[in-house]
């Protein structure tokens, strides 16, 4: 089934869809942590961020099934549901950010908010991370720093680095808050020599697929300050971070020290539904109104909505960030403790259930192994574990389990981690 399956693919929806892994993998179904294969073999899924309070949760379920037998359109008709949803986000949100605009995808959100920095600066500049990711579209997908080289970066896009760490178990930051501050100022000056002034930084508070880092308290401050001298918005992309996932805050953001102007998220919102929001001040979306204008079909469906406030319901209600902290303080406990019988682990790091394994070649000289990094995600899924890749050197194993994970869930992946290196040529 699965050849037919995967020749099938190849021919009908072409060359843009890569595998995923090697060896055969097609998920059919989903409960809680857990994913079963075509061929029936079960596996424990400490990747997968978009069912973000687990596969198939029976709230989630209920909720959207009801509301699909019910009604579902889009947001030009007044809902209920939509503005309960919108209440529920803006109560978790500081003061002026309590406006939320609906539509499908972290990219579309990025593409909305890129869309209201622009209107509001005045600016056509943007600054993101060495190594982010923020969407697809013709604008966002230019923002693409993980995937073009610096010299293919369109003019009015400018790289400042992600906070990174000293090495490990040191996690000072490698620059001084002042030195850090120093290349957004290069950056800056850059795309004013290149003739033009930002709009927007573009940051995921977490700086995910630059490495997963986590600034000291303050320490972001004088950088965001240089931003807003030049008048351009910080947008906080929230698609991998948002939701408790960093354990000791509900948002990224706030887990990173800053106040965002603009926040953008969707991935783990619907559990799966297409549910993505801007979360901006009023006065900012009055500001881009006054030129432009914006609408989005299917952008917070009542379906979507109902899922989102099922989401909201059960983080509360299973205490999921808390869940989040404990149990991702629990594994990375764990994984140093490996980390110190395998040279090959360079780092662990991260924060509540997003957590990086650094694969590397040796301990001293600390050389990036996405060779390893590729084998061990491989040897993992062999032995029913799934687990991703990140980071600029591609050796971070990137773990973000659904928020349920357990540790009994950890002690599994830790164990089944310690068969696959060990089985893992050197
Ligand atoms: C941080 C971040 N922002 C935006 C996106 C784009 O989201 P979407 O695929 O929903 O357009 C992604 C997707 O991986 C992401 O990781």
């Amino acid at each position: 089934m699965y050849d037919t399956l995967m020749e099938r693919r190849a021919r009908l929806l072409g060359p843009m869809y890569k595998q995923f892994y090697q060896t055969p993998f097609a998920p059919v179904r989903g409960e809680g942590v857990w994913v079963t294969d075509h061929a029936g073999k079960r596996y424990l899924d400490a990747y997968n961020n978009v069912p973000h309070v687990g596969h198939c949760h029976p709230r989630v379920v209920e909720a959207a099934s009801r509301q699909i037998a019910t009604f579902n359109s889009n947001t030009r008709y007044p809902s209920e549901l939509i503005v309960d949803y919108a209440e529920r986000l803006a109560e978790t949100m500081p003061d002026p950010l309590k406006v939320c605009m609906f539509v499908c995808s972290g990219t579309e959100a990025n593409e909305l908010a890129w869309r209201i920095a622009m209107a509001n600066s005045g600016g056509d500049g943007a600054l993101v991370t060495k190594s982010a990711f923020h969407g697809n579209s013709t604008i966002i997908g230019a923002l693409d720093s993980s995937t073009l080289p610096a010299e293919r970066l369109q003019d009015w896009v400018a790289t400042v680095p992600a906070p990174e760490h000293r090495g490990v178990g040191d996690r000072t930051p490698k620059l001084t808050a002042s030195a850090y501050t120093g290349q957004y100022r290069q950056a800056i000056a850059g795309l004013a020599h290149r003739g033009h002034r930002p709009a927007a930084l573009f940051a995921c508070p977490v700086f995910a697929s630059d490495g997963l880092y986590s600034p000291p308290a303050g320490y972001l401050d004088e950088a965001m300050a240089e931003v807003r001298k030049t008048g351009a918005l910080i947008i906080s992309d929230e698609v991998q971070s948002a939701l408790g996932r960093a354990g000791t805050d509900f948002w990224g953001f706030q887990h990173a020290g800053i106040v965002p102007d603009i926040v953008t998220m969707a991935k783990p919102m619907g559990n799966g539904l297409p549910l993505a929001v801007v979360v901006t001040s009023r006065k900012l979306v009055e500001g881009f109104l006054k030129t432009e204008r914006y609408f989005n079909t299917f952008g917070g469906n009542q379906v979507v909505a109902a899922a989102g406030i099922a989401v909201l319901d059960v983080l509360r209600d299973e205490k999921l960030q808390e869940n989040a902290l404990e149990i991702g303080a629990y594994l990375r406990r764990r994984l140093a403790l490996l980390m110190e019988r395998d040279e090959r682990i360079g780092d662990v790091r991260g924060t509540g259930l997003f957590v990086g394994v650094e694969m590397v070649r040796d301990r001293a000289g600390n050389a990036p192994a996405p060779e390893t990094a590729r084998a061990v995600i491989e040897g993992l899924l062999l032995r029913g574990v799934l687990v991703g890749i990140t980071g600029r050197g591609r050796n971070l194993l990137k773990i973000r389990p659904p928020m349920i994970f357990s540790q009994e869930n950890a002690d599994q992946l830790v164990d089944t981690l310690e068969k696959t290196l060990a089985a893992t040529p050197r």
